[in-house]
């Protein structure tokens, strides 16, 4: 089973992954940290010297290399779901959980945390409100197409991990 962790940038797909892949005695891999070994650059530099388009091209791939990979948990950036076929093909690949948050509180998680975002570069502080709320309302129709909701804040791992569990003993009921 592959467990697809999606979601905006902040609402902790990282750490929940990792707790979530001990828990179930999976694999855990971080989608941004697999192109950034693959190119050898941080995504900010891919982002600025190569651009958003060819970025989004390097994650359509690394997404589609995954796919013969089992039991294992992966956080994807916040974009990943946005853009190709990608929703679609981890839909239909594996197990798909959208880590769901409020506007609020990914602006409080992420004000400190913008400079390493490029899609979160150079918006001041005031700026990023707003900017959060309507590109969430832009991503949220390609969240929803996730085949579990979450509530990220104060998240259970231990409740979610048992759940899957359960489907993972279960896959007919996926
Ligand atoms: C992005 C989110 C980032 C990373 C890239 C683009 C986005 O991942 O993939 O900076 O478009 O939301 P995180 O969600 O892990 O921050």
């Amino acid at each position: 089973m592959k467990i697809f962790l999606i979601g905006y940038m902040g609402s902790g797909k990282s750490t929940s992954g990792k707790k979530l892949a001990s828990l179930l005695g999976y694999e855990y891999v971080d989608h941004d940290e697999l192109i950034e070994k693959a190119v050898g650059k941080p995504v900010h530099d891919i982002f600025r010297e190569d651009g958003e388009d060819r970025f989004r091209e390097m994650e359509h791939h690394m997404l589609i290399s995954l796919m013969n990979r089992d039991n294992i948990v992966i956080s994807t950036g916040g974009g990943t779901p946005c853009n190709y076929n990608n929703m679609q093909l981890m839909n239909e690949n594996g197990l798909t959980i959208y880590l769901k948050m409020s506007a609020n509180t990914l602006v409080n998680r992420l004000r400190n945390a913008k400079s390493e975002r490029p899609m979160l570069a150079g918006k001041s502080a005031e700026d990023l409100y707003g900017f959060i709320v309507s590109h969430l309302e832009n991503r949220e129709p390609f969240y929803s197409e996730a085949q579990y909701k979450v509530k990220a804040k104060d998240l259970d791992i231990h409740e979610l991990a048992d759940f899957i569990k359960k489907k993972i003993a279960k896959p007919e009921l996926i």
